[in-house]
């Protein structure tokens, strides 16, 4: 891989990655397209990270089809798809974390002990790999985004790094490869989660300047249905991600609930820019 980017970048052409761990739906296909647009080369990488996963996680049933995603890959501009196997990334003896410390203590890290650190680690491996100039990630695991900022910044790697908006399904449920897992009626009851997400802007819009209050509201909206464990719901400022009491124009509404034996996420600004 390290050798097809140095030749790339001889011819001088600037790299795109977007790493993925594969099972491809339209968010992925859409940072294809906008890593076409930002650099000469475009390269996917395709790894279900092993790191990243808690013991009681579902890295064995992730779901994974090489053979589809190699055909979706091949109808966007992707000039190299890098598919490792987890021990040539991590050889006997591998043992080094890197930790984005504060950044990784709430919201999805609180319930996913280590996993920003296997994050953090894999994209570390993944930029020197590939060398890239830009990267691209999706606003949906907005934390993991906020996380792999920082790591830039502090570790002075360079590479530009792009934020992607959520593609979202005609209903509203936020795109994920993880969605395959749901029966017809935890699909149904998935669409709490963009329900709960727009009755939030509602509130704020509304008038509503208190945080508990509204997380309260929506706590409550999310639990009655009983199929819908709540994980989190949270009102966080936007590049800190630290909690707020009050909502501002920075206020940015996270959730997380298990359907079923499933985890999702959402999340959005409780104003959005087009509200002013
Ligand atoms: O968002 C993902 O799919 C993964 O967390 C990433 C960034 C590819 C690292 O394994």
């Amino acid at each position: 891989m390290t050798a097809w980017s140095n030749r790339t970048a001889a011819e001088g052409k600037a790299i795109a990655l977007v790493p993925t761990m594969g099972f491809f739906h339209e968010g992925h296909l859409s940072l294809m397209r906008s890593a076409a647009r930002q650099a000469g080369a475009v390269v996917v990488s395709l790894f279900v990270n092993p790191i990243q996963f808690g013991p009681a996680e579902d890295l064995d049933r992730y779901p994974r089809d090489f053979e589809r995603d190699s055909a979706l890959a091949a109808r966007e501009q992707v000039d190299a798809l890098f598919a490792p196997e987890a021990a040539a990334m991590y050889p006997e003896g591998f043992q080094t974390r890197i930790a984005v410390t504060e950044l990784s203590q709430g919201l999805c890290g609180a319930g996913r002990p280590g996993h920003f650190e296997g994050v953090a680690t894999v994209v570390a491996k993944l930029f020197h790999i590939v060398r890239p100039q830009v990267a691209i990630f999706g606003e949906k695991d907005f934390q993991q985004l906020a996380i792999i900022r920082r790591l830039v910044r502090d570790l002075d790697l360079d590479v530009e790094i792009v934020g992607q908006p959520i593609v979202r399904e005609a209903d509203g449920l936020a795109m994920s490869s993880r969605n395959a897992y749901l029966s017809a009626a935890e699909r149904q009851s998935a669409r709490c989660l963009s329900r709960a997400l727009r009755w939030g802007r509602e509130l704020a819009a509304g008038g509503e300047t208190d945080a508990g209050r509204l997380r309260a509201a929506l706590e409550s909206m999310l639990a009655a249905d009983p199929t819908v464990t709540v994980e989190y719901v949270a009102v966080v400022h936007e590049t800190t991600l630290r909690p707020q009491q009050q909502i501002d124009r920075h206020s940015r509404l996270a959730l997380a609930v298990k359907i079923g034996r499933t985890r999702l996420i959402d999340n959005g600004l409780l104003f959005a820019p087009e509200q002013g």
